[in-house]
């Protein structure tokens, strides 16, 4: 049987870095979830799709096939076929996927996806409802979050190292509206799954986040 970890939590709290490094360190397929929603968005944003007006989201939706490759080990998302990988890190991406992701239609099209990689191999998958929804029964699940403010730092760094303008109160307000939507939507709301290991991140190194996680996963396995 496979071995599954789940990490969930808020946007910014270092998921994605941390989750990429365990995965190396312990020999799992990291599985970004997020880059799916947001190729998904993407293709909502070139079609200039009205996300709230349903039809239009099901026949947008209804174009939209994801699916995900490797290239070492670093996860590529495709988006009918293209590799778009490199046009989802925007902040308009950012916003559409969050919105297009409190939607049940857009949810219920990863699903099964997400499931059977995480069947198929021992996976270190993140996202936002991969404990409490997509992998209930995942081996190990850790919550990971850190303040705002902390989160709002890294993230400004991370958009001025790529030459992204913005300035910091924006990406506060950004980090807080998104934490609003994923936190109170109806569909699959981010929240801690109650197995779930606590791992607040503001005061630790990315390496120290990274063994505890492995440690976690050598203790279960
Ligand atoms: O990197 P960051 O944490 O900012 O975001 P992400 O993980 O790439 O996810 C982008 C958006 O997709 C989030 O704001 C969530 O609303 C949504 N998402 C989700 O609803 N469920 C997931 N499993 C992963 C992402």
């Amino acid at each position: 049987m496979s071995f599954n970890i789940a990490i969930d939590g808020p946007a910014g709290a270092g998921k994605s870095t941390i989750a990429r490094r365990a995965a190396r360190e312990l020999g799992f397929i990291y599985v970004d979830t997020g880059a799916m929603y947001r190729a998904i968005a993407l293709g909502l944003l070139r079609r200039g799709t009205e996300v709230e007006a349903e039809q239009e989201l099901m026949d947008a939706l209804a174009g939209s096939e994801v699916s995900i490759g490797y290239e070492g080990e670093e996860q590529q998302v495709f988006l009918n076929g293209e590799n778009v990988s490199g046009l989802i890190r925007t902040e308009e991406v950012s916003a559409m996927a969050s919105a297009s992701a409190a939607k049940p239609q857009v949810r219920a099209k990863l699903t099964d996806l997400q499931r059977d990689l995480a069947r198929r191999e021992d996976v270190l998958m993140d996202g936002r409802d991969i404990g409490t929804m997509i992998l209930p029964h995942a081996q190990l699940k850790i919550y990971l979050t850190a303040s705002v403010a902390t989160r709002a730092s890294r993230r400004y760094k991370e958009l001025q190292a790529r030459g992204q303008g913005c300035t910091l109160e924006e990406i506060i307000k950004d980090i807080e509206e998104r934490d609003y939507r994923d936190m109170h939507r109806e569909t699959a709301p981010l929240c801690q799954a109650e197995d779930a290991v606590l791992v607040d991140s503001s005061d630790m190194t990315i390496e120290e986040v990274v063994e505890r996680i492995v440690t976690l996963t050598r203790e279960r396995m």
